[in-house]
């Protein structure tokens, strides 16, 4: 009921007050940052238009509501080292020129996976090739942001749905030890950066006991790990608050931190044998996979809000576990949810609309943070 409330106060103000700026739009005259500012950091994926500040308007949402940024592309290793010797480190020096200017953490992503790779990479055949490239990549470039970017993802999505190790190019030639082997290069290269190990899926029982078993064998070969990112791509149908839970228990009984690193709430139907969040998968557009091409309807935008509202009471309750809960975009229409899994739909995942306006569900997460 209180919901429902908010979010028609909410909507009124965006429908009548389109002329409005945000700050005024905000009936509890703060923003996400400032709201969690005792509890956690709050972050956005950001686009190349975002942080060149192209796109005025959502640089300006940026820096208004978060006070953390990860690169959505720029620092992945296809884009930052292209070739053998030819490292491109323009848009991820931007970046960090842009987060240092307006005082936002940077979440650096990611250091070893095997999506994105480069084509150099990923044509390689022989294991001393792999080994040499896995050196010089960790080291040049956790090395050259060491002290100017708050953490790195130093390995993503290394595990299969039942927490068994993913049979990547990293594994194949370099064996299971690999892992382990990613911290201990970027410890040594980014002393001052915190170290995480990040995926989907892995607040789910199989995937987390995988999750679980990599960082124990970092931590018995005496190799530092900060943080776990659980990602958090999530579906408005299934959102899996009571495996959330017990998640950030069991990392947190490690020792190490939990993020929320990739959240966003896809409201459109999943395409049946959708496994997790990887970027290989697609699946064909259909018109019935498309339903809110035109608009979301009022009820699913409540929805959104009350699915997230859940979320942050969740995060708030474990707040001294949880370090950080980044949204992966700023704004619906960056949202790769819009083409993945399948082209050209219309998503609705984040807080804030294709306009930069907040939505029901900013107004509902903001409202976490009053007492009862
Ligand atoms: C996605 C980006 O958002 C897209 O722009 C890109 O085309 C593919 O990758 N898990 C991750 C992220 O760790 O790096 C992915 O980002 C989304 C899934």
């Amino acid at each position: 009921m209180t919901n429902v409330r908010l979010f028609t106060a909410g909507w009124l103000l965006m429908v009548f007050g389109s002329c409005v700026t945000l700050k005024h739009a905000a009936p509890l005259h703060t923003t996400l940052s400032q709201a969690f500012a005792g509890d956690f950091m709050i972050g956005a994926a950001v686009n190349t238009a975002q942080f060149e500040e192209k796109d005025t308007a959502a640089a300006a949402l940026l820096t208004q509501q978060f006070n953390a940024v990860t690169p959505e592309n720029c620092m992945k290793a296809g884009i930052i080292q292209p070739g053998w010797s030819n490292y491109n480190f323009g848009e991820a020096d931007s970046l960090v020129a842009f987060a240092a200017a307006n005082k936002l953490a940077v979440n650096a992503h990611c250091l070893i996976w095997h999506s994105q790779l480069p084509g150099f990479m990923r044509r390689m055949q022989d294991a001393d090739s792999v080994r040499q490239y896995f050196i010089n990549h960790i080291n040049t470039v956790a090395g050259r942001y060491d002290g100017k970017v708050y953490s790195w993802d130093v390995v993503n999505e290394a595990l299969n749905e039942d927490g068994s190790l993913r049979n990547t190019i990293f594994r194949q030639k370099l064996g299971d030890g690999y892992v382990t082997e990613a911290f201990r290069l970027a410890q040594a290269a980014a002393p001052h950066t915190k170290l995480y190990y990040n995926d989907y899926n892995i607040e789910q029982p199989q995937k987390r006991e995988g999750a679980i078993a990599l960082v124990r064998n970092i931590q018995k070969a005496g190799v530092r790990i900060d943080g776990v990112g659980i990602q958090g791509h999530w579906n408005i149908y299934h959102l899996p608050l009571q495996e959330i839970e017990a998640s950030i228990k069991a990392f947190s009984s490690l020792g190490v931190k939990v993020m929320f690193t990739e959240l966003d709430i896809s409201v459109l139907p999943d395409p049946p044998h959708l496994a997790g969040a990887d970027i290989n998968q697609q699946a064909l557009y259909s018109k019935q996979s498309n339903p809110f091409a035109n608009g979301l309807p009022d009820s699913m935008q409540v929805k959104l809000a009350d699915a997230y509202a859940g979320l942050f009471r969740l995060f708030l309750k474990y707040k001294s576990s949880v370090g950080r809960i980044t949204f992966w975009g700023v704004n619906d229409r960056q949202s790769w949810l819009n083409n993945w899994p399948v082209h050209g739909r219309t998503n609705y995942p984040l807080p804030f609309d294709r306009q930069n306006k907040p939505k029901a569900a900013f107004y509902a997460i903001l409202k976490t943070k009053q007492k009862p």
